[in-house]
């Protein structure tokens, strides 16, 4: 795969040992992965394993009990507050639920990132806006409301919404669900256009095997707050680990495609 060519040795995100526990619950165990610069990296595991925990973490909107989470070699947790919105500026973050802004009109909740982590004009705004909803396919929706639009349309918000810095990171959390497969198959491919043409560097958290094969160029399972197995699509779906065997079931066909 040519983004995997030109997939350079230099390590964007980095976890090293991470634990993270809520109360006598513990959910990341001893986490450590790298992800290189323009590579793409899926997350599988089962639900309420750490999955969102961990994307939190890389964002910083949660903080490790022990460990290391490390972006551009600064660790995350000890950012200050200016030193995370630059960090922020630089990575997308495309929300599980959405997470849209009920009250903020389709524009006003893309624009946040860019009224939250920069001082631009109004006017260079409301243009970077503009662009992102025709990139996502909704160039008309800008004045409409979260409740006006269907469960498609607010993912390609929040899509729009995690692009507009043109961030050098995207962190996606299930972009797939509760997307029909066509609007599906739209977004797993502009996810791959951005990481082939920008270099993007990527996590992508999804159940779907389809997307993960479209998209990822390495795959991580993570399990009881480990990662367990990482490998390229094809060598992680022929896995023979049981656990990963157990939660991909039958379906999963380990064809080398
Ligand atoms: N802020 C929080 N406070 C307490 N427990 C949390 C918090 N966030 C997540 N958890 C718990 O951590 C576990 C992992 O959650 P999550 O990362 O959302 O799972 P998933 O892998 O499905 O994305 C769940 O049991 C969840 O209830
Ligand atoms: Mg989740």
């Amino acid at each position: 795969m040519a983004a995997t060519e030109q997939a350079s040795d230099e390590v964007v995100i980095r976890l090293v040992d991470v634990h993270k526990a809520f109360g006598a619950q513990k959910v990341l165990q001893g986490l450590s992965f790298d992800v290189h610069r323009g590579t793409t990296l899926g997350v599988m595991g089962p639900s309420g394993t750490g999955k969102s925990v961990l994307l939190r973490h890389v964002i910083g909107l949660m903080h490790q009990d022990s460990g290391q989470v490390l972006v551009n070699g600064e660790e995350v947790s000890t950012l200050h507050r200016k030193e995370l919105a630059a960090m922020r500026r630089h990575m997308g973050y495309l929300f599980q639920e959405g997470a849209l802004i009920n009250w903020l009109t389709v524009a006003e909740n893309i624009a946040l990132p860019l009224r939250e982590n920069t001082k631009l004009p109004n006017a260079e705004i409301l243009d970077l806006v503009h662009a992102k909803l025709e990139l996502v396919g909704i160039p008309d929706a800008g004045e409409k409301l979260p409740s006006q639009i269907s469960g498609g349309m607010k993912k390609r918000v929040g899509l729009a919404r995690a692009l507009v810095t043109d961030p050098e990171i995207i962190l996606y959390d299930e972009p797939n669900a509760g997307l029909d497969p066509e609007i599906s198959r739209a977004i797993n491919q502009l996810m791959r256009e951005l990481a082939d043409r920008l270099q993007v560097t990527s996590i992508v958290v999804e159940h779907r095997v389809e997307c993960i094969r479209a998209v990822c160029d390495e795959v991580l399972f993570l399990d009881q707050g480990r990662a367990v197995v990482q490998a390229k699509p094809a060598d992680f779906f022929a896995s023979d680990h049981p656990r990963l065997r157990q939660f991909l079931g039958p379906e999963a066909v380990r064809s080398t495609s």
